[in-house]
Parts: structure tokens; C-alpha cells; sequence
């Protein structure tokens, strides 16, 4: 009574197992290579057929009964786990998370999320315009015509869709465009800044064939150069953060304006370091004039009721000098090092 005996002794070593390992070994002992019920079956090659035969079936019989032991077994002890698992396991949700990977603002959000405070609480609403432009808005409008030079100056990107007019559609290459679309959708007076994306087929430390402008326009009865000035110089002050800023105008040429002009800031640099509102060398960071009559007239504004000024700078720039940044490109290329480094935390707004 062989088998008997088997059956006794690995149901009692089943029931003593207190882990799934010491199941496991009890496991091999019976059904392993060299296990007991293994060697058993190994027996049967002595014996003659007919012993075999019934034999072999009482044998078979007890190792299925024996697999099943061992199911049942296994079952009750991975709850056991799972169950002392839930017992000793368990999450502190009130522990503060570790610091390593806190999420940094780009320096250009930075600088969109300024510009907007400081425009926002001189008055100005936001505007917004889309990417892809049609001539018109672009440039037709904006007095510059079809062969002017200033379309060469802005070395478009033009898409290979038409307008509805079969004039190839253009990724803007300024915010100016969102001036006209403005002007044409709401009455004087008319206060807004438009940042947003620009595009220009050009890619240097100081371009990229994507960039950011703020364009903002001012329209009412009487709205002058003096103001254009003063507001713009507010700006700087704030956005710089260096009261006795150093700036000057120059006269420039813009076919959307006029008079037109031209607005650098003064810099130094000292110990290597680019100190920005004095000093005796100049940067430009934008342009601006007095809205052309004929941009206003294009927008079926009454020019003998209405004026305003305009600006366009470019957000990149401003963000490269106020952060001593040197190449325009590391904005764009999503190197997380050298955001973890130059980016702001939530804490510094
Ligand atoms: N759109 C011009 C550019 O991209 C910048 C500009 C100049 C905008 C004068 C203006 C302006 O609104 O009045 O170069």
C-alpha cells in the first residue's frame, strides 16, 4: 500500500507548508524528477503488462489527486499573501512628494504670462489671430503691396493652398495681421496686445524659422507719438525690472505706419555678463509708429474721426536679453537639462 502511504505523508507536509516556497520544495519532493510519485511510475517498467496496466491507472490516479492538492494549496496561501500584503503595505498620502522632477515654465510662457500682466493692467484686452494668413491680412492691408520689397525683407513661407482669391496662403510672418482682423471686427476705441507665433524662413543663434511677437495697437480720437513712447517705456521699465532705463527712438520705415520708428534699449557688458538699461551700446528689441490712414482706411475706419498707435516686438529677444541668453535655438529644442536650468518654477510667480 504504497500510494497509501504517499498520500498520507504529502497531504500532511501540504498542510504543514506556510509559504509558497515551502510548498514548492514540498512539490519537486513528490513531483519532481526525482519525487516519490516519480519514481513510483519509474518502478512500473518492471513489472509485467497486466501489472502495468492497473498499476499504472492506481499511480496516475494519485498523482492527479496529489496535482490537485497542491492547486488547492497554492490558492489559500496567495491569498494569505495578498491579504498580509494589505495588512503591511500601505500609502501615506499626506507624505510630501520628493522634489526631483518639479515641473519648470518655459522662458517664453514667462515671458507671454508678464507681457500680458503688464499690458493687462495698462488696459489692454488680448487679441488673437490665426497662424496660417492670407495675403490680405498679412500684407495687402497693411499697405504692403504685391512687389513691394518689404514681402523680400520678411522672407515668407508661403503654403501650396489658395485663398479664395488664388493668392497662396502665407504662415504669418508677423502679429500684424491680427491688427486688421481686430480693426475690422470692433468699433474705436480699440486696446489690445496679440501675442503669438511668427514665421520666417531664417535660422541663426539670433532667428528661428519660428518665433513670438506681441503686436499691440491702440486706436481712439486722439491717441499720439507721446504716448506710444510713455507706454512703451513703461513696459521696458516693468518688464526689465531697471527704473532708470536707458532707451531712445530712432526714426524707421514701416508701410503700416507713419511716422515710423524704431525703439533700442542700452546695454553694457560687465564681468561677461549683459547689463541691460545703460551703458553706451544699443539693442533693437522692436518697431513702431503712429497706424498708416491708409491701414485704417483699408479697415473702413474714418480717419478724420480716428488715430492710433502700433507696436511689434519680438518676444524671443526681449526674453534673451533680460535672461542673458545667447542662442535662440535652445528655446526650441526641448532639451529638459537646460530647461531645468533657465526654466521658472511655479513659486517664482
Ligand atoms: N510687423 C513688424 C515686423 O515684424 C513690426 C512692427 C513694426 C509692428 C511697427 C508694428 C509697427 O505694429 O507699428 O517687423
Amino acid at each position: 500500500m504504497d500510494n497509501q502511504k504517499v498520500l498520507q505523508d504529502v497531504t500532511k507536509e501540504i498542510e504543514l507548508a506556510s509559504s509558497q516556497e515551502e510548498l514548492q520544495i514540498v512539490k519537486v519532493t513528490y513531483l519532481g524528477k526525482k519525487g516519490r510519485i516519480t519514481e513510483l511510475l519509474k518502478s512500473l517498467k518492471d513489472l509485467s503488462l497486466d501489472e502495468k496496466k492497473s498499476k499504472g491507472a492506481e499511480i496516475n490516479l494519485l498523482r492527479e489527486k496529489v496535482q490537485a492538492l497542491f492547486e488547492v494549496k497554492l490558492k489559500d496561501l496567495k491569498i494569505l499573501d495578498i491579504n498580509s500584503k494589505l495588512n503591511t503595505e500601505f500609502l501615506d498620502i499626506t507624505f510630501p512628494p520628493p522634489e526631483v522632477s518639479a515641473a519648470k515654465v518655459h522662458p517664453i510662457s514667462k515671458t507671454f504670462d508678464d507681457v500680458v500682466s503688464i499690458f493687462g493692467s495698462m488696459g489692454y484686452a488680448i487679441a488673437e489671430g490665426p497662424d496660417i494668413e492670407t495675403d490680405f491680412f498679412n500684407f495687402s492691408a497693411l499697405n504692403i503691396p504685391e512687389d513691394h520689397p518689404a514681402r523680400e525683407m520678411q522672407d515668407t513661407f508661403y503654403i501650396a493652398d489658395k485663398d479664395e482669391k488664388g493668392k497662396p496662403l502665407v504662415l504669418r510672418t508677423h502679429t500684424s495681421p491680427v491688427q486688421i482682423r481686430t480693426m475690422l471686427n470692433q468699433k474705436p476705441p480699440i486696446k489690445i496686445i496679440a501675442p503669438g507665433r511668427t514665421y520666417r524662413c531664417d535660422s541663426d543663434s539670433t532667428h528661428s524659422p519660428m518665433f513670438h511677437q506681441v503686436e499691440g495697437l491702440f486706436i481712439n480720437e486722439n491717441a499720439n507719438m507721446g504716448d506710444l513712447k510713455g507706454t512703451l517705456i513703461e513696459f521696458c521699465k516693468q518688464f526689465f525690472e531697471v527704473q532708470d532705463l536707458k532707451v531712445r527712438f530712432r526714426p524707421s520705415y514701416f508701410p503700416f505706419t507713419e511716422p515710423s520708428a524704431e525703439m533700442d534699449i542700452a546695454y553694457e557688458i560687465i564681468d561677461n555678463k549683459l547689463q541691460i538699461g545703460k551703458g553706451d551700446k544699443w539693442l533693437e528689441i522692436l518697431g513702431c509708429g503712429m497706424v498708416n490712414p491708409v491701414v485704417l482706411e483699408n479697415c473702413k475706419l474714418d480717419t478724420s474721426k480716428f488715430q492710433g498707435f502700433a507696436f511689434g516686438m519680438g518676444l524671443d529677444r526681449i526674453t534673451m536679453l533680460k535672461h542673458g541668453l545667447t542662442d535662440i535655438r535652445s528655446f526650441f529644442n526641448g532639451n529638459l537639462n537646460w530647461l531645468a536650468k533657465h526654466g521658472f518654477s511655479l513659486g517664482e510667480y
